[in-house]
C-alpha cells in the first residue's frame, strides 16, 4: 500500500475513525505503521525518550534526526513532525524554513504546530510554501509555563481559533484536554478531521503517546489514557531473568554457543 496522501486523510472524516500513535524510532515506527494512518514524531520525545520534565528543550536538530528515523522506516503512515518549542514562534521566516527543514532533512509529510490566533501567519505562510500543516489546540504543552496543565474549558475561543486554522488552511487539528462537549462542537463546525486526545469520543480521530499505550511507564495515569500492555512490568521481569540465569549459569547453554 502506498503512503498515505493528504486528501485521503481529510476524506475520512465522517468515513472511518483516523488513527495517529507517536513513534521516535526504528522499532516504534514499523509497530506504528502497521497500527496508524498517522505516525506523529512528537515533540513528546523531550519526555518519552530523553526522560525531561516537560518538551520544551527540544531542538530542532534532535526533531529532524528522530523524524527521519521514523520516515526511513514506515512505507505507510503519514509522517506528521512537530514543530519544537521556538521553531516558529519568533518570526514567520524562522517558521517557514525550519518546517521546510522537516520535509527535506527530516522526510516529514506535513508538521503539525501548537496554537491558535497567535499563529495564524506562521500556519498560512507555512502552507503557503506547499507544506501541509495539523493544528494543535486545547492544552498546548509547550505553553506549560504559560497556561500549566488542565482542560481548557473556554468554549468560545476555542471554537473561534478551530475556524481560523480552518480557515488558514490546516489539514486537520489535535484537540488535547478539551471537553468532549467542545470537542463534538467544534469537529461537527470544521471541515477538516479532528483528532482527540483527553478530548472524548466524539473526535474524528485519536491519538496517543506510544509509551503511554505500552505501558511504558506505570506512574503515568491521565484519566483519559487507557493502557494495552504494561510493558514496563514485563520488560523489568524479562531483564531480571536474564540477570539471574547469567548469574546462575543457566545462560548460555549448549544451544546458545558455537
Ligand atoms: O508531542 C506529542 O506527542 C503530541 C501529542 C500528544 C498530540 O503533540
Amino acid at each position: 500500500m502506498p503512503r498515505i496522501t493528504i486528501p485521503k486523510l481529510r476524506k475520512l472524516k465522517g468515513q472511518s475513525k483516523i488513527v495517529m500513535i507517536t513513534a521516535y524510532d526504528a522499532p516504534s515506527a514499523k509497530l506504528v505503521d502497521q497500527a496508524a494512518e498517522i505516525a506523529l514524531v512528537g515533540d513528546s520525545l523531550g519526555t518519552t525518550v530523553q526522560g525531561r520534565a516537560n518538551t520544551l528543550s527540544v531542538t530542532m536538530e534532535e526533531m529532524i534526526y528522530h523524524t527521519r528515523l521514523v520516515a526511513e522506516n514506515t512505507k505507510q503512515a503519514l509522517v506528521l513532525g512537530d514543530m519544537p518549542f521556538m521553531s516558529y514562534q519568533s518570526s514567520i521566516k524562522q517558521a517557514v524554513s525550519n518546517a521546510g527543514r522537516f520535509l527535506k532533512e527530516g522526510q516529514a509529510g506535513a508538521v503539525k504546530l501548537e496554537g491558535g490566533a497567535s499563529v495564524i501567519p506562521q500556519v498560512k505562510a507555512i502552507i503557503g510554501a506547499g507544506i501541509p500543516v495539523m493544528g494543535h489546540l486545547g492544552y498546548t504543552p509547550q505553553s506549560v509555563n504559560a497556561t500549566g496543565v488542565s482542560v481548557n474549558r473556554d468554549r468560545d475561543a476555542l471554537l473561534d481559533d478551530a475556524k481560523r486554522l480552518e480557515d488558514a488552511g490546516v489539514f486537520a487539528m489535535v484537540l488535547e484536554l478539551v471537553p468532549s462537549d467542545v470537542a463534538k462542537e467544534i469537529s461537527e463546525a470544521v471541515s477538516m478531521p479532528t483528532i482527540g486526545i483527553g478530548a472524548g469520543p466524539h473526535c474524528d480521530g485519536q491519538v496517543l503517546v506510544f509509551n503511554d499505550i505500552l505501558g511504558f511507564d506505570p506512574s503515568f495515569t491521565p484519566k483519559f489514557l487507557k493502557r494495552y500492555l504494561n510493558f514496563h512490568d514485563l520488560a523489568a521481569k524479562a531483564l531480571g531473568e536474564f540477570r539471574d540465569d547469567v548469574r546462575g549459569g543457566a545462560y548460555p547453554a549448549d544451544e546458545h554457543s558455537y
